[in-house]
């Protein structure tokens, strides 16, 4: 599955072989060891690219890292992640449900609540958990910004600390503090740069004839960061892009609709896949490569892009 540029495959076979399928793949409630015995903490991760957080570096089904990783994270309600940090930027992209996520420090967390299509990028070295108290239990991407993660270093796990402030992240009672741009205090303001809502991001239609919203990148309401490019792709009925190649490598995850990943070879021929929800193509670095809606509806498409620089793709018509 992991296999790229290998001389004496088709284009179509390297394309297959860099699409991950929702219906192929499964669920791993195993996959972070230091949840394991505590029911509280359980969730599940799928992988696509690389393994994020988990030490399932080997898991032959999930693509290559190069620049970052790709996974769904599944948590039901009552449920929480320890507060815990890493050397690397990492980030929660909602797609369904509510999640908090609260960022701690000195014993004082701030909390902020996301919903379908907000993302959070954690910041390095800050101590960051998550929580579902709503009703409905939250699926999102997690996306790591370096091929392979060092394990997450955990500041208020339950093995060590009372569940109750497990839960709260490391706060005491009346230590709490909620999510606020305008806020004082310096979690607030640190976090406020780092939380992204999805309508609150300017919506760029390009003269290509599709729309983007850029989350980490350079462009007004986005997070500056010097890893990787995150937005939001929408391509409405009929939209057709022209060939374009990256420096890097990009990811394609469709969230709503379908979508169809073209890539071209040098001669001009053509392998095409179509992704529906949650299915992701990896392109690698100098794969010329489109995307066009063959669909009735209009489609949502997550992209990372593993460069935070001039990558040397343009954007028109096909
Ligand atoms: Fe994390």
């Amino acid at each position: 599955m992991n296999i790229e540029n290998t001389t004496g495959q088709t284009l179509a076979d390297r394309l297959a072989a860099n699409t991950g399928r929702f219906t192929d793949k499964t669920f791993d409630w195993n996959a972070f060891p230091s949840n394991s015995g505590y029911d509280e903490l359980a969730r599940a991760q799928m992988r696509y690219i690389g393994a994020g957080g988990s030490p399932k570096v080997g898991d032959t089904s999930t693509l290559k890292a190069d620049h970052f990783t790709v996974s769904l994270i599944y948590k039901e309600p009552g449920r929480y992640a320890a507060c815990h940090s890493h050397e690397i930027e990492e980030s929660f992209l909602i797609i369904d449900g509510a999640l908090i996520v609260g960022w701690e420090k000195d014993g004082e967390v701030v909390e902020v609540n996301l919903g379908p299509k907000d993302m959070i990028l954690n910041a390095r070295e800050i101590g960051h958990g998550f929580r579902v108290d709503g009703v409905e239990p939250v699926m999102m991407s997690i996306s790591v910004d370096v091929g392979k993660p060092l394990p997450p270093v955990y500041h208020y796990h339950p093995k060590e600390h009372p569940t109750e402030l497990a839960r709260n992240f490391g706060a005491e009672p009346g230590k709490t503090i909620k999510f606020d741009r305008n806020g004082d205090h310096p979690i607030q303001k640190l976090m406020s740069n780092y939380v992204v809502r999805h309508v609150e991001l300017p919506t760029i239609w390009e003269a290509a004839g599709f729309t983007r919203k850029v989350y980490v990148g350079d462009a007004p309401g986005a997070i500056k960061q010097d890893t990787c490019r995150k937005e939001m792709w929408g391509l409405p009925v009929g939209a057709k892009l022209a060939p374009f190649t990256r420096n890097v490598e990009d990811a394609c995850l469709c969230l709503e609709g379908s979508v169809e990943v073209v890539w071209v070879d040098d001669n001009g021929k053509e392998a095409a896949v179509e992704l529906g929800p949650r299915d992701l193509v990896k392109t690698p670095a100098g794969q010329a490569h489109y995307l066009r809606n063959p669909g009735a509806g209009a489609a949502t498409v997550w992209t990372v892009i593993g460069s935070s620089g001039e990558d040397g793709a343009e954007y028109a018509k096909g």
